[in-house]
């Protein structure tokens, strides 16, 4: 043991020494320096058994926590290591990526956003807290609240969207969704909010790639979700793999000192992601381990994840004085307050039977109602939707999607099985089969399967049938860590399977499971209506029924902009104008160039000659069987002073003969700022049900705070002058008014 003496653990004979400030005290008093870099080191688990290495490192107390270990005997016992036979008893924080459920898996995070319902997605993180806990886990890496607005980038799936006000509210409800009222209660887990920072802007969508973001797009857009983390109390943060803006964000001062600790006053956890300290030598930032363990000690990293640059190397920086043992004491106490705060010092074992069972009727039925709301109807055309029942004798099946468990749950998925999910397939013949033929056909082994030597039969059952529902999409593996495409269309031969499907003249349905926005322009004229269902886990194909079939409405937004081709990425709406924005007036159609057309009388502003200006759909969007009319909006003032408020109001009226919820959105545009402003920004949302022919009207209340943003100087600034307002069901909603902010 070098640098520092371990000591007896003496617990001092404080005023309330059982308090957690004393009890850190005296464990810190107490623990050797090797015992302290311990506490900062997370080791991977063996998967299923105990290695000898691990057993010994916890018993020497070198390990604070271990990620990757779901089987709660096993936890148990390395708990049980850990404070019976490790000198001072401290017990390990078991982390584990439980990112959109535990067994009973909820859809992809970026299904869930499509909610845009709050409620929704702290319900899910709390149903996964609840089964995590069984196996002995305390600790999730979750929520992902990256930022991102490229549809490439496969991690786009554990997202949140593209908008900064929609993620910073959705991973708040996500953050207090897994901690629950308070951490110490038996069924809460640490939430991590992940992956600070920037990492959703890695160039070309190519995953773990450089991230160069200005300081003030920075602070306006990829911070805003975390720092509403931190202010909801996510107990931990996660660095980023990517470098930013020249610094990887393991390493950067600015955004772990300056940012999180000296602005934000952030107290909690920061771990590492997976090898990302020593991965600053691959970066070409750090020469070897022992400095990259420096700059992370420095940048102030508590723990690092998987790699042992900490255990090797941080003993002999203090010993020479290169750091501090002040500045060391500091990340162990973070980490100790992690634990005395979820109660394992009083409670480190788990008794599974203490908890209610997995994938129980609460939980599915929870999962369900988040699967219904996360999907998104992109078209009806004639209310193809819903399907009667009682008009149908048959209805073809087809899509290598139809009827796969596994597939259907998404990318992320460690704990849930396939044979639990209910796919579209068992769910439609449960809901319809007694009285409607169901004539299933996969035609394609996978989404990207090549041959289309099923399509006969396809094509055949479809002419047999009265309409057809296909299920199409992406496999799960085409989404997530490091599964970046470069090409969003739909693989393989669906395109082609769902024209075969539409050459029959019969009712096409498409329904697709995807972990991204993809290039879908190609098959909406071949399909009758489209429902965008991501990946929705394990009661993607109940919910998907019921909406099909009407028993429901479909209700869910788009958290992220579709672009028409992938060349229009990065395409969002929160856009800048430009000195010429494009206009359907401006826009050149590529096709209709007469020969030799001189360059300057064509265009001359911000658009692609061949795909215009414009998204396939825009970010909100989404269509219910309800019909949704905003018909006036007003504002209550057309002037207000800085630090006052003014309620902005539309009618709403429901003019179909369904009753369904709309998303009702709030849009601002600040027309001059000291920093160029988006064209539009989300200031609100509220969903709301209704009744056919009902009536109703929304008001949003705007505080001049409201309409802050960092400008030049990066101050939090609300600048008098000038606003347009708009409300409506997405970010092209047409109707607005407009109001002042004065001095
Ligand atoms: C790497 C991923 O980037 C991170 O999100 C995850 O939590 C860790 N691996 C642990 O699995």
């Amino acid at each position: 043991m070098h640098g520092e003496a371990a000591t007896e653990l003496v617990v001092d004979n404080h005023e309330q020494s059982d308090s957690v400030d004393n009890r850190v005290h005296d464990l810190l008093k107490a623990m050797g320096l090797d015992e302290k870099i311990g506490q900062m080191s997370q080791l991977q688990a063996g998967g299923g058994w105990i290695p000898d290495e691990l057993a010994d490192g916890i018993r020497r107390g070198q390990v604070g926590s271990v990620l990757n270990e779901p089987d709660v005997n096993i936890v148990n016992e390395l708990q049980r290591i850990a404070v019976e036979e490790s000198r001072l008893g401290i017990p390990l924080l078991m982390g584990r990526d439980v990112i959109h459920g535990f067994k009973t898996i909820f859809p992809i995070p970026l299904g869930q956003a499509a909610t845009w319902n709050p409620a929704i997605i702290e319900a899910g993180a709390r149903v996964s807290a609840e089964e995590a806990v069984c196996s002995g886990i305390n600790w999730t890496f979750a929520p992902m609240i990256d930022i991102t607005r490229d549809p490439r980038w496969g991690r786009i799936a554990e997202s949140l969207g593209e908008d900064p006000y929609l993620c910073s509210v959705l991973g708040a409800s996500m953050v207090r969704g897994f901690q629950g009222d308070s951490l110490s209660s038996p069924d809460s887990i640490a939430a991590c909010a992940k992956h600070f920072a920037g990492y959703g802007a890695a160039e070309g969508g190519r995953d773990y790639n450089t991230a160069n973001i200005p300081e003030n797009e920075m602070r306006n857009v990829y911070l805003r979700p975390f720092k509403a983390a931190a202010e909801a109390g996510a107990a931990s943060f996660m660095s980023a793999f990517c470098d930013l803006n020249g610094v990887p964000a393991t390493g950067n001062q600015w955004l772990m000192k300056q940012v999180l600790r000296e602005e934000w006053s952030y107290q909690g956890v920061v771990v590492s992601d997976w090898e990302s300290i020593v991965e600053m030598s691959v970066h070409g930032f750090t020469h070897d381990d022992e400095e990259a363990a420096y700059e992370a000690a420095m940048a102030g990293i508590d723990m690092e994840m998987a790699s042992t640059s900490y255990r090797d190397h941080l003993e002999g920086m203090v010993d020479e004085g290169k750091i501090s043992l002040e500045q060391i004491d500091g990340m162990v106490e973070r980490v100790l307050r992690l634990k005395f705060a979820l109660g394992l010092f009083e409670q480190p074992y788990t008794d599974p039977s203490q908890h209610p069972e997995f994938l129980n009727k609460a939980n599915l039925k929870a999962a369900k109602q988040a699967a219904m709301q996360s999907c998104v109807l992109l078209k009806n055309a004639q209310q193809t939707l819903p399907l009667s029942p009682a008009k149908l004798d048959a209805i073809a099946l087809l899509g290598p999607l139809a009827d796969d468990g596994f597939e259907q749950m998404g990318t992320w998925v460690f704990d849930g099985e396939a044979s639990q999910s209910v796919t579209c397939r068992q769910a439609i013949t449960e809901l319809i089969g007694r009285t409607v033929e169901i004539n299933y056909v996969k035609a394609l082994e996978t989404t990207r399967a090549a041959s289309d030597d099923n399509f006969a039969e396809a094509i055949s059952a479809v002419n047999q049938s009265d309409a057809a529902i296909i299920v199409v999409g992406e496999e799960a593996f085409m989404s997530g860590e490091a599964h970046s495409r470069a090409s969003i269309d739909l693989p393989g031969q669906q395109q082609a399977l769902i024209e075969a499907a539409a050459s029959t003249g019969k009712p096409v349905i498409v329904v697709i499971m995807a972990g991204r926005p993809l290039t879908i322009e190609p098959l909406l004229p071949h399909a009758d209506a489209v429902l965008y269902a991501w990946h929705p886990g394990t009661m993607g194909g109940p919910a998907i029924a019921d909406l099909l079939f009407g028993l429901e409405s479909p209700s869910g937004k788009l958290p992220v902009t579709f672009p028409r081709v992938v060349g229009q990425v990065p395409i969002h709406y929160a856009q800048k104008n430009t000195g010429r924005p494009a206009t359907d007036e401006t826009c050149v159609d590529i096709n209709e160039v007469p020969p030799r057309a001189p360059q300057t009388s064509l265009g001359m502003t911000s658009f692609h000659l061949d795909a215009g200006y414009k998204p396939l759909f825009p970010f909100g969007y989404g269509l219910s069987y309800g019909k949704f009319q905003y018909v006036k909006i007003t504002t209550s003032h057309h002037s207000i002073a800085m630090g006052q408020s003014l309620d902005v109001s539309a009618d709403i009226v429901n003019m179909g003969s369904h009753a369904g919820e709309e998303v009702v959105q709030l849009y601002v545009r600040d027309l001059v700022g000291n920093v160029t402003r988006p064209v539009k920004e989300l200031k609100g949302f509220r969903r709301v049900r209704m009744k056919p022919g009902e009536r109703q009207r929304i008001s949003f209340r705007l505080h001049t705070d409201d309409l802050a943003f960092y400008n030049r100087k990066m101050q939090l600034v609300t600048e008098p002058g000038q606003f347009h307002v708009w409300i409506g069901g997405s970010s092209d909603a047409p109707l607005w008014a407009e109001f002042e902010v004065h001095a």
